[in-house]
């Protein structure tokens, strides 16, 4: 195909980038990082590889922003302090190196928490156990454990290490942030109704319910350079409960994409198991929902490999989108789509199992020793 037919390789501004294409790569936790959360060489050809697949822009699996209670997988990357920095700067020269920009993903595992290093206390909205058992991809076994509400101290602290993470980001020289409000973590538990029994300004309608979230896009953008791209992700199936719904339908939806873009986020990455589905039963999907009721770049995500599933998501209205599991099975993905070359299927038991840890076959020789 010629590519300048195709959907996918219109060039769009996000922030002051001028991305040459559609396809970015989408978050992937795959806590291969040092135990005390430094990322590696390792992980900076792992994503300097995607980059130079053509990939327009990538986000980094879930980072936690702080040494309390955001952590959430054993040997997950963090951003919580001038060592992580540090460590980042490497994976940051690296994808730079190939010509894209990247983004943090700042996650707090809340009571999602399966492996945290430093306390054994799960922060949630209410002491609710999450529903589901831990990950064992990520090392865990067995049903969550009980969580203890935050207080309204708490909460302060969570938007601050929210704001603190940003700005490591910025010296580690990433390109932007993306606050993690979905699949389930902890910003998402509060937007989720029945892990949200809260009766002040945080709990109670959706409109109280996304107010954390809303509240921590506008302190990290407060806090960041303006060029500095500020995203948000927001999904309503979670890791360990795929089928949730907002129980309020379209009208949650349309306080949740406003309230997102007046709190200034730079662009709502949407995510479900498929994206091209209805958001409820029937109806819009949750790309067209964004575009409806929000006022940002939308980035859609979920079972897009197929390059016209991706178009067709571009055709009704997303700006940009991601892939996981596609991208891992080809980095590559979208200089074969531009070249017409054959995709290859993900095969999970090879690179997911027996854990998700980056396998050396995934990763290019090293360029220099200093693993
Ligand atoms: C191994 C793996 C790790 C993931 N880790 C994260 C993560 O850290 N943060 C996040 O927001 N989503 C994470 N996801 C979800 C993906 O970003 C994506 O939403 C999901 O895989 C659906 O997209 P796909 O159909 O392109 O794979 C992960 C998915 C996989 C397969």
């Amino acid at each position: 195909m010629n590519t300048s037919d195709d959907s996918l390789f219109e060039s769009v501004d996000l922030g002051d980038e001028t991305l040459p294409n559609r396809v970015g790569l989408a978050p992937m936790t795959r806590t291969s990082a040092t135990a005390d959360g430094r990322a590696t060489a390792e992980m900076a050809r792992y994503y300097a590889k995607f980059a130079r697949g053509s990939f327009s822009f990538l986000i980094t699996e879930g980072t936690y922003p702080d040494e309390a209670y955001s952590q959430g997988y054993d040997d997950q990357p963090g951003i919580a302090n001038d060592d992580h920095v540090e460590a980042w700067r490497r994976v940051t020269d690296a994808v730079h190196d190939e010509g894209a920009p990247i983004f943090a993903q700042l996650m707090h595992a809340g009571a999602l928490s399966q492996g945290n290093r430093y306390t054994d206390e799960r922060l949630a909205p209410s002491a609710v156990r999450p529903k589901g058992e831990q990950l064992e991809m990520y090392g865990g076994s067995g049903e969550f454990p009980e969580p203890r509400a935050a207080t309204a101290d708490d909460i302060e602290d969570v938007i601050e290490t929210f704001v603190a993470a940003a700005e490591r980001a910025v010296e580690a020289n990433f390109d932007g942030v993306e606050v993690h409000g979905a699949n389930g973590y902890l910003l998402d538990q509060f937007l989720t109704t029945y892990t949200n029994e809260r009766d002040d300004e945080y709990g109670g309608d959706v409109k109280n319910r996304i107010r954390l979230t809303a509240e921590v896009l506008e302190a990290v953008q407060a806090a960041t350079p303006d060029e500095f791209v500020v995203g948000v992700r927001i999904s309503q199936s979670k890791v360990n409960d795929p089928d949730y719904r907002w129980p309020g339908g379209e009208d949650d939806a349309a306080v949740v994409f406003e309230t997102l873009s007046d709190a200034g986020a730079d662009y709502l990455h949407v995510t479900e198991e498929d994206v091209t589905t209805p958001a409820f039963e029937s109806g819009p999907t949750l790309t067209e929902l964004a575009n409806r009721y929000g006022d940002a770049p939308v980035i859609a995500n979920g079972a897009l490999e197929d390059p016209d599933a991706a178009r067709a998501t571009v055709a009704e209205g997303a700006d940009l989108i991601t892939l996981a599991k596609g991208a891992l099975a080809n980095p590559d993905w979208p200089q074969r789509v531009a070249e017409d070359r054959p995709l290859a299927d993900f095969d999970f038991q090879r690179i997911l199992q027996p854990d998700a840890t980056i396998d050396e076959s995934e990763v290019p020789e090293p360029a220099d020793a200093d693993d």
